[in-house]
């Protein structure tokens, strides 16, 4: 019942937001979450980070397992190493239900993107500041989710990129020519400034760390201050 409203009140929303969980404090990992599902966020962003594909090492699946345990909400898992393959089915056994991969980390993208499907998982694809749209063109009509990265991968509290705004407004388009429902998400400097410019651009799905995580008042705060920025 409660699974069926949460999915109800997705539908009704006109974005949703994903708190990037590595910027919390790791300390109160449970503590966070919890204040993030309170305060209304829709999903979990995991920023799994291996220091080969990105500079920075952060976490792997035994912290997806104590996400799980802590929360009820989506699990977004976004897989920034190198050969993802190898790591699909051990993140979604972790309770992941979403696994975005790079398109630069993927030589057979499309049997990447069935295989994550074939996990039970939603599947995401994503892509560097500097790869083209292109690179995307072969899985956008069998992908759940594409992510428009605003920042270069790789550490959180980084300054959003303006530059990918006029992608999203491309991959936008690309969707609404395949009539995609597929989410269109963003990642990187989201905060109350800079969110309502990429949804106006035709993004749905909201990634945040520092504005949520550090906000002075705490993580229910900075949820509420995102999902109230956008005016229509
Ligand atoms: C960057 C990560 C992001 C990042 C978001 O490599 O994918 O999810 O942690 O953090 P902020 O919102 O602080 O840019
Ligand atoms: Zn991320």
């Amino acid at each position: 019942m409660v699974c069926l409203l949460k999915a109800l009140l997705e539908t009704m929303r006109s974005f949703l937001l994903a708190p990037s969980i590595i910027a919390c404090d790791f300390t109160r990992l449970g503590d966070e979450i919890t204040a993030c599902e309170t305060a209304g966020a829709d999903w979990i962003h995991v920023d799994v980070m291996d220091g080969h594909f990105v500079p920075t090492i952060t976490v792997g699946p035994l912290f997806v397992e104590a996400c799980r345990r802590a929360t009820r909400l989506p699990l977004d898992a976004h897989l920034m190493v190198a050969n993802p393959d190898q790591q699909l089915e051990v993140f979604a056994k972790a309770g992941a239900d979403r696994l975005t991969v790079h398109v630069e980390t993927c030589p057979n993208l499309i049997q990447t993107i069935e295989r994550i499907k074939s996990l039970g998982c939603n599947a995401g694809v994503t892509l560097n500041p500097s790869t083209p749209v292109s690179a995307l063109d072969a899985v956008l009509p069998i992908v759940d989710l594409v992510l428009v990265m605003s920042v270069n991968p790789g550490y959180s509290g980084q300054k959003f990129m303006p530059e990918m705004i006029g992608r999203v407004r491309e991959i936008r388009n690309k969707l609404n020519a395949l009539r995609s429902e597929s989410c269109l998400q963003v990642d990187g400097g989201m905060a109350v400034d800079t969110l309502p410019l990429m949804y106006k651009a035709g993004a749905n799905v909201f990634v945040a760390g520092t504005s949520v995580f550090k906000h002075p008042q705490g993580a229910m705060a900075g949820v509420r201050a995102l999902r109230q920025c956008v005016t229509n």
